[in-house]
Protein backbone atom coordinates (compact mmCIF):
# COMPACT_ATOMS: atom_id res chain seq x y z
CA UNK A 1 0.00 0.00 0.00
CA UNK A 2 1.57 3.45 -1.18
CA UNK A 3 -0.79 5.95 0.79
CA UNK A 4 0.96 9.43 0.37
CA UNK A 5 0.95 11.05 3.81
CA UNK A 6 0.57 14.47 4.90
CA UNK A 7 2.33 15.36 8.36
CA UNK A 8 -0.08 18.47 9.67
CA UNK A 9 1.63 21.19 10.59
CA UNK A 10 0.88 24.84 12.03
CA UNK A 11 3.69 26.63 9.99
CA UNK A 12 5.23 23.93 7.60
CA UNK A 13 5.04 26.24 4.57
CA UNK A 14 7.82 28.30 5.43
CA UNK A 15 10.80 26.06 5.52
CA UNK A 16 13.21 26.07 7.78
CA UNK A 17 16.56 27.81 6.39
CA UNK A 18 19.56 26.09 5.82
CA UNK A 19 22.05 25.10 8.81
CA UNK A 20 24.48 26.78 6.46
CA UNK A 21 22.54 29.83 6.63
CA UNK A 22 22.29 29.84 10.39
CA UNK A 23 25.85 28.75 10.99
CA UNK A 24 27.28 31.68 9.01
CA UNK A 25 28.62 33.20 11.99
CA UNK A 26 30.98 30.41 13.19
CA UNK A 27 31.21 29.22 9.61
CA UNK A 28 35.50 29.30 9.89
CA UNK A 29 35.35 27.43 13.35
CA UNK A 30 33.14 24.87 12.60
CA UNK A 31 35.41 24.54 9.44
CA UNK A 32 38.08 23.65 11.66
CA UNK A 33 35.72 21.59 13.95
CA UNK A 34 35.14 19.59 10.75
CA UNK A 35 39.14 19.41 10.01
CA UNK A 36 39.88 18.23 13.76
CA UNK A 37 37.04 15.27 13.27
CA UNK A 38 38.45 14.43 9.74
CA UNK A 39 42.01 14.32 11.09
CA UNK A 40 40.72 11.39 13.84
CA UNK A 41 40.90 8.72 11.11
CA UNK A 42 44.50 10.14 10.30
CA UNK A 43 45.71 9.70 14.05
CA UNK A 44 44.02 6.26 14.62
CA UNK A 45 45.96 3.09 14.27
CA UNK A 46 45.51 1.07 11.21
CA UNK A 47 43.17 -1.06 12.47
CA UNK A 48 40.92 1.90 13.50
CA UNK A 49 41.79 3.94 10.28
CA UNK A 50 38.43 2.71 8.25
CA UNK A 51 35.59 2.68 11.19
CA UNK A 52 37.22 6.66 11.88
CA UNK A 53 36.30 7.02 8.51
CA UNK A 54 32.99 5.47 8.17
CA UNK A 55 32.06 7.65 11.55
CA UNK A 56 33.76 10.52 13.39
CA UNK A 57 35.13 11.71 10.54
CA UNK A 58 32.52 12.08 8.28
CA UNK A 59 30.48 14.50 10.72
CA UNK A 60 26.58 15.42 10.46
CA UNK A 61 25.01 18.16 11.49
CA UNK A 62 27.33 19.63 14.03
CA UNK A 63 24.62 20.84 16.00
CA UNK A 64 25.86 20.56 19.58
CA UNK A 65 29.56 22.08 18.52
CA UNK A 66 27.39 24.38 16.73
CA UNK A 67 25.71 25.64 20.11
CA UNK A 68 28.62 25.75 21.54
CA UNK A 69 30.74 28.26 18.99
CA UNK A 70 27.68 30.66 18.69
CA UNK A 71 26.75 31.02 22.76
CA UNK A 72 30.87 31.50 23.05
CA UNK A 73 31.17 33.76 20.25
CA UNK A 74 28.16 35.71 21.50
CA UNK A 75 29.94 36.17 24.69
CA UNK A 76 33.16 37.16 22.59
CA UNK A 77 34.97 34.10 24.51
CA UNK A 78 38.11 33.21 22.15
CA UNK A 79 40.65 30.69 23.31
CA UNK A 80 43.13 28.54 21.60
CA UNK A 81 41.17 25.72 22.73
CA UNK A 82 38.07 26.65 21.75
CA UNK A 83 37.54 24.61 18.61
CA UNK A 84 39.35 21.51 20.39
CA UNK A 85 36.63 21.42 22.74
CA UNK A 86 33.80 21.88 19.98
CA UNK A 87 35.71 18.74 18.25
CA UNK A 88 35.31 16.79 22.04
CA UNK A 89 31.67 17.50 21.99
CA UNK A 90 31.02 16.77 18.69
CA UNK A 91 33.32 13.58 19.22
CA UNK A 92 31.24 12.65 22.00
CA UNK A 93 28.18 12.65 20.04
CA UNK A 94 29.39 10.68 17.81
CA UNK A 95 30.35 8.09 19.89
CA UNK A 96 27.02 7.36 21.18
CA UNK A 97 25.41 6.82 17.84
CA UNK A 98 27.77 4.54 17.44
CA UNK A 99 26.97 2.23 20.01
CA UNK A 100 23.10 3.41 19.82
CA UNK A 101 23.26 2.06 15.89
CA UNK A 102 24.42 -1.92 17.54
CA UNK A 103 21.40 -1.47 20.46
CA UNK A 104 19.31 -0.27 17.74
CA UNK A 105 20.50 -2.90 15.22
CA UNK A 106 20.86 -0.27 12.42
CA UNK A 107 22.45 -0.29 8.69
CA UNK A 108 22.26 3.00 7.85
CA UNK A 109 23.32 6.65 9.04
CA UNK A 110 24.07 9.95 7.32
CA UNK A 111 22.87 7.38 4.10
CA UNK A 112 26.16 5.30 4.24
CA UNK A 113 26.19 2.08 6.07
CA UNK A 114 26.44 2.59 9.63
CA UNK A 115 29.63 0.75 11.57
CA UNK A 116 27.61 -1.87 13.15
CA UNK A 117 26.42 -2.79 9.89
CA UNK A 118 29.88 -2.60 8.01
CA UNK A 119 32.39 -3.61 10.92
CA UNK A 120 30.54 -5.68 12.91
CA UNK A 121 28.98 -5.45 16.66
CA UNK A 122 32.49 -6.11 18.07
CA UNK A 123 34.53 -3.46 16.52
CA UNK A 124 31.90 -1.15 16.74
CA UNK A 125 31.51 -1.44 20.75
CA UNK A 126 35.32 -1.43 20.86
CA UNK A 127 36.00 1.84 18.56
CA UNK A 128 32.40 3.59 20.59
CA UNK A 129 34.08 3.09 23.60
CA UNK A 130 37.77 4.06 22.26
CA UNK A 131 36.35 7.20 20.79
CA UNK A 132 34.69 8.15 24.22
CA UNK A 133 37.34 7.28 26.61
CA UNK A 134 39.85 9.36 24.10
CA UNK A 135 36.85 12.47 23.93
CA UNK A 136 36.95 12.20 27.88
CA UNK A 137 40.90 11.96 27.85
CA UNK A 138 40.74 15.04 25.99
CA UNK A 139 38.22 17.00 27.89
CA UNK A 140 40.67 16.17 30.92
CA UNK A 141 43.68 17.83 29.50
CA UNK A 142 41.65 21.20 29.13
CA UNK A 143 43.47 23.29 32.15
CA UNK A 144 39.68 24.35 33.31
CA UNK A 145 38.07 20.73 34.78
CA UNK A 146 34.95 21.87 34.60
CA UNK A 147 35.28 20.80 30.98
CA UNK A 148 35.78 16.98 31.72
CA UNK A 149 33.02 17.57 34.50
CA UNK A 150 30.13 18.61 32.38
CA UNK A 151 30.91 16.29 29.59
CA UNK A 152 31.33 13.20 31.98
CA UNK A 153 28.11 13.90 33.68
CA UNK A 154 26.24 14.72 30.21
CA UNK A 155 27.91 11.20 29.12
CA UNK A 156 26.28 9.28 32.07
CA UNK A 157 22.92 10.82 31.44
CA UNK A 158 23.25 10.00 27.45
CA UNK A 159 23.95 6.49 29.00
CA UNK A 160 21.24 6.15 31.50
CA UNK A 161 18.31 7.54 28.67
CA UNK A 162 19.80 4.90 26.50
CA UNK A 163 19.68 1.94 29.42
CA UNK A 164 16.28 3.16 30.58
CA UNK A 165 14.52 3.39 26.95
CA UNK A 166 15.94 -0.05 26.38
CA UNK A 167 14.56 -1.45 29.71
CA UNK A 168 11.20 0.29 28.58
CA UNK A 169 11.03 -1.31 24.77
CA UNK A 170 7.71 -2.57 24.18
CA UNK A 171 6.05 -1.36 27.10
CA UNK A 172 2.88 0.07 25.94
CA UNK A 173 1.72 1.12 29.58
CA UNK A 174 4.55 3.78 28.98
CA UNK A 175 3.94 7.36 30.30
CA UNK A 176 4.58 10.61 28.50
CA UNK A 177 6.47 11.57 32.05
CA UNK A 178 8.68 8.72 31.59
CA UNK A 179 9.44 9.58 27.41
CA UNK A 180 9.95 13.29 28.32
CA UNK A 181 12.36 11.49 31.32
CA UNK A 182 14.21 9.43 28.92
CA UNK A 183 14.89 11.72 25.72
CA UNK A 184 16.18 14.75 28.45
CA UNK A 185 18.49 11.96 29.52
CA UNK A 186 19.70 10.33 26.27
CA UNK A 187 19.06 13.72 23.88
CA UNK A 188 18.49 16.59 25.72
CA UNK A 189 21.78 16.47 28.41
CA UNK A 190 23.88 16.96 25.44
CA UNK A 191 22.49 19.94 23.60
CA UNK A 192 22.15 21.32 27.66
CA UNK A 193 25.65 20.68 27.90
CA UNK A 194 26.80 22.14 24.97
CA UNK A 195 25.40 25.25 25.97
CA UNK A 196 26.06 25.03 29.66
CA UNK A 197 29.98 24.78 28.77
CA UNK A 198 29.82 27.58 26.41
CA UNK A 199 28.66 30.18 28.89
CA UNK A 200 30.61 28.20 31.79
CA UNK A 201 34.17 29.32 29.61
CA UNK A 202 32.62 32.84 29.07
CA UNK A 203 32.15 33.54 32.50
CA UNK A 204 28.31 34.57 31.64
CA UNK A 205 26.29 35.76 34.25
CA UNK A 206 24.35 32.80 36.28
CA UNK A 207 20.92 34.05 35.46
CA UNK A 208 21.59 34.07 31.64
CA UNK A 209 23.20 31.04 32.04
CA UNK A 210 20.44 29.21 33.33
CA UNK A 211 18.03 30.60 30.88
CA UNK A 212 20.77 29.13 28.04
CA UNK A 213 20.99 25.82 29.36
CA UNK A 214 16.94 25.40 29.62
CA UNK A 215 17.29 26.67 25.84
CA UNK A 216 19.69 23.65 25.49
CA UNK A 217 17.82 21.61 26.98
CA UNK A 218 14.29 22.11 25.29
CA UNK A 219 16.02 22.60 21.89
CA UNK A 220 17.12 18.66 22.71
CA UNK A 221 13.58 17.93 23.26
CA UNK A 222 12.20 19.26 20.50
CA UNK A 223 15.06 17.47 18.07
CA UNK A 224 14.33 13.96 19.65
CA UNK A 225 10.54 14.46 19.16
CA UNK A 226 10.89 15.30 15.71
CA UNK A 227 13.50 12.75 15.34
CA UNK A 228 10.75 10.11 16.65
CA UNK A 229 8.08 11.91 14.05
CA UNK A 230 10.76 11.35 11.11
CA UNK A 231 11.36 8.07 12.00
CA UNK A 232 7.86 7.62 11.26
CA UNK A 233 7.05 9.92 8.31
CA UNK A 234 10.66 10.90 6.90
CA UNK A 235 12.26 9.86 3.77
CA UNK A 236 15.44 7.65 3.68
CA UNK A 237 16.41 9.69 1.06
CA UNK A 238 16.84 12.89 3.37
CA UNK A 239 17.30 11.08 6.52
CA UNK A 240 20.07 8.92 5.48
CA UNK A 241 18.24 6.49 8.05
CA UNK A 242 16.15 3.59 7.67
CA UNK A 243 12.45 4.20 8.30
CA UNK A 244 10.11 2.54 11.26
CA UNK A 245 13.56 1.40 12.66
CA UNK A 246 11.66 2.66 16.39
CA UNK A 247 8.53 0.30 15.80
CA UNK A 248 10.86 -2.64 14.32
CA UNK A 249 12.89 -2.27 17.59
CA UNK A 250 9.67 -1.63 19.86
CA UNK A 251 10.61 1.99 20.79
CA UNK A 252 7.74 3.65 22.29
CA UNK A 253 7.73 7.87 21.14
CA UNK A 254 5.56 9.99 21.22
CA UNK A 255 3.38 9.42 18.77
CA UNK A 256 2.65 5.77 19.87
CA UNK A 257 2.03 7.14 23.16
CA UNK A 258 -0.45 9.54 22.37
CA UNK A 259 -2.51 6.70 20.04
CA UNK A 260 -2.19 4.12 22.41
CA UNK A 261 -4.33 6.40 25.00
CA UNK A 262 -7.16 6.39 23.06
CA UNK A 263 -6.98 3.17 21.83
CA UNK A 264 -9.91 0.11 23.54
CA UNK A 265 -7.79 -2.84 25.82
CA UNK A 266 -7.95 -5.46 22.78
CA UNK A 267 -6.55 -3.32 20.46
CA UNK A 268 -3.51 -2.67 22.74
CA UNK A 269 -3.14 -6.18 23.03
CA UNK A 270 -3.09 -6.80 19.23
CA UNK A 271 -0.21 -3.94 19.09
CA UNK A 272 1.71 -5.53 21.75
CA UNK A 273 1.49 -9.19 19.54
CA UNK A 274 2.52 -6.99 16.42
CA UNK A 275 5.50 -4.80 18.09
CA UNK A 276 6.66 -8.01 19.43
CA UNK A 277 7.40 -10.28 16.41
CA UNK A 278 10.31 -7.85 15.79
CA UNK A 279 12.66 -6.88 12.76
CA UNK A 280 9.98 -6.17 10.82
CA UNK A 281 8.16 -9.41 10.54
CA UNK A 282 4.80 -7.65 10.99
CA UNK A 283 1.97 -10.33 9.80
CA UNK A 284 1.37 -8.19 6.79
CA UNK A 285 -0.70 -7.44 4.78
CA UNK A 286 -3.35 -7.58 8.33
CA UNK A 287 -1.39 -4.69 9.35
CA UNK A 288 1.48 -2.44 7.38
CA UNK A 289 3.80 0.11 8.73
CA UNK A 290 1.83 2.34 6.49
CA UNK A 291 -1.47 1.66 7.87
CA UNK A 292 -0.30 1.63 11.19
CA UNK A 293 1.07 5.01 10.64
CA UNK A 294 -2.25 6.34 8.84
CA UNK A 295 -4.02 5.28 12.13
CA UNK A 296 -1.22 7.35 14.22
CA UNK A 297 -2.08 10.23 11.51
CA UNK A 298 -5.91 10.12 11.40
CA UNK A 299 -5.95 9.63 15.14
CA UNK A 300 -3.92 13.20 15.48
CA UNK A 301 -1.71 11.08 17.35
CA UNK A 302 1.35 12.59 14.48
CA UNK A 303 -0.39 16.68 14.96
CA UNK A 304 -0.41 16.69 18.68
CA UNK A 305 3.11 14.96 18.98
CA UNK A 306 4.37 18.31 16.73
CA UNK A 307 2.29 20.86 18.28
CA UNK A 308 4.17 19.52 21.49
CA UNK A 309 7.80 19.98 19.88
CA UNK A 310 5.94 23.28 18.80
CA UNK A 311 5.43 24.40 22.27
CA UNK A 312 8.74 23.33 23.44
CA UNK A 313 10.21 25.16 20.67
CA UNK A 314 8.72 28.34 21.49
CA UNK A 315 9.81 27.74 25.01
CA UNK A 316 13.32 27.19 23.81
CA UNK A 317 13.31 30.51 21.58
CA UNK A 318 11.71 32.61 24.91
CA UNK A 319 15.33 31.46 26.99
CA UNK A 320 16.89 33.75 24.27
CA UNK A 321 15.26 37.07 25.48
CA UNK A 322 17.44 38.16 27.72
CA UNK A 323 20.24 38.08 24.87
CA UNK A 324 21.23 41.46 22.87
CA UNK A 325 20.27 41.65 19.33
CA UNK A 326 23.61 40.23 17.24
CA UNK A 327 23.81 37.66 14.25
CA UNK A 328 24.58 35.05 17.10
CA UNK A 329 21.56 35.46 19.26
CA UNK A 330 19.92 35.79 15.74
CA UNK A 331 21.35 32.13 14.83
CA UNK A 332 20.16 30.80 17.53
CA UNK A 333 16.51 31.72 17.34
CA UNK A 334 16.96 30.21 13.86
CA UNK A 335 18.68 27.19 15.29
CA UNK A 336 15.20 26.19 17.13
CA UNK A 337 13.28 26.57 13.78
CA UNK A 338 15.44 24.47 11.87
CA UNK A 339 15.64 21.37 14.62
CA UNK A 340 11.52 22.07 14.44
CA UNK A 341 11.18 21.77 10.52
CA UNK A 342 14.14 19.42 9.63
CA UNK A 343 13.19 16.98 7.29
CA UNK A 344 16.45 15.05 7.82
C1 LIG B 1 19.93 8.28 19.35
O1 LIG B 1 18.61 7.92 19.60
C2 LIG B 1 20.79 8.07 20.58
C3 LIG B 1 21.13 8.99 21.48
C4 LIG B 1 20.69 10.39 21.37
C5 LIG B 1 21.98 8.67 22.66
C6 LIG B 1 22.70 7.37 22.62
C7 LIG B 1 23.44 7.09 23.87
C8 LIG B 1 24.09 5.95 24.12
C9 LIG B 1 24.15 4.82 23.16
C10 LIG B 1 24.84 5.77 25.39
C11 LIG B 1 26.31 5.72 25.16
C12 LIG B 1 26.81 7.10 25.23
C13 LIG B 1 28.11 7.47 25.07
C14 LIG B 1 28.46 8.86 25.42
C15 LIG B 1 29.18 6.58 24.57
P1 LIG B 1 17.67 7.34 18.46
O2 LIG B 1 17.94 5.91 18.29
O3 LIG B 1 16.29 7.73 18.80
O4 LIG B 1 18.12 8.19 17.21
P2 LIG B 1 18.51 7.69 15.75
O5 LIG B 1 17.22 7.65 15.01
O6 LIG B 1 19.41 8.77 15.21
O7 LIG B 1 19.18 6.37 15.84
MG1 LIG C 1 18.94 4.78 16.98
Amino acid sequence: MNRSLSLPTADRHQPALSLSVIFAPIQTELAQVERQLFNWAKASSPALRDIARQTVSRPGKLIRPGLFLLITGYFGYDNKDKIKIAATIEAIHSASLIHDDIIDSSALRRGQATAFKAFGPEFSLLFGDYLFIKSIGRALEFKNNKIAEILAEASGQMIEGEIEELAQSFNLELTEKAYFKIIGKKTASLFQASCRLASELAGTPAEIKSELETYGFNLGLVFQIVDDLLDLKGETRETGKSRFSDLREGRITLPLIRAIKTWPEEQKKKVAGWLKRRHGEWPEPVVSFNDFLLELETGGALGSSLKTAEKLAERAKACLAKLEASPYQESLIKLTEFVLKREK
